[in-house]
């Protein structure tokens, strides 16, 4: 498990380039200095998942190589390299997450993107689990469809999570140049 591990983080360097994974306080969840701005909530059955956006410290060096498209009807390129981490002692567990691609099924029945300003963090939370997709952009809005963050959150919660990775807490999919990245992670 070690092994497989380190050669995960091995290819998200390689492919992310040499600023974008250096030491900075990258598993907080959603992200570094998150403060919570908006909040409203989502039913699914008798269940409420909490749609929240934050704003986040701003990444002064790392991530501002490739300008996010602007914000438009099309959906980012979801090209990802997935990193495990830890950012706290447990996985979430996988009904927890489920009921949060239940919601994201919801808001996709209406509209099928959403958009994250620069420098914020969008969050699904419900029970253990939270899902999230942070701009690091310092000026450009990043517009995801749903189904692409659906996806790619379960692909990462896939790879770093039982019974792949029994004690990893977080699985990332981190965009070439760090422009963005999407979490799956216990909340
Ligand atoms: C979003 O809606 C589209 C169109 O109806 C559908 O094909 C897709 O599977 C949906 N995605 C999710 C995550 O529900």
């Amino acid at each position: 498990m070690k092994y497989a591990y380190a050669a995960l983080v091995s290819l998200a360097i390689a492919a992310g380039g040499v600023a974008v994974f250096t030491p900075r306080d990258d598993t907080t969840v959603p992200c570094a200095g998150a403060k919570a701005l908006s909040t409203s909530s989502v039913a699914v059955g008798s269940d409420t998942v909490e749609l929240t956006t934050f704003s986040c410290d701003a990444v002064p060096s790392a991530h501002k190589a490739s300008p996010v498209a602007a914000a438009s009807d099309a959906c980012a390129d979801t090209t990802c390299t997935n990193v495990c981490a830890e950012s706290g002692s447990l996985p979430p567990t996988s009904e927890d997450c489920d009921k949060i691609f239940d919601a994201i099924s919801i808001f996709n029945s209406s509209i099928s993107t959403f958009t994250v300003n620069p420098n914020r963090a969008t969050t699904l939370s419900f029970g253990t689990c939270r899902a999230f997709l942070q701009n690091f952009s310092p000026s450009a809005p990043l517009t995801f469809c749903w189904t692409d963050f659906a996806a790619v959150a379960a692909a990462a919660g896939k790879a770093c999570f039982p019974p792949v990775q029994p004690v990893m807490s977080e699985g990332l999919c981190e965009a070439p140049e760090g422009v963005w990245r999407v979490g799956i992670a216990h909340s």
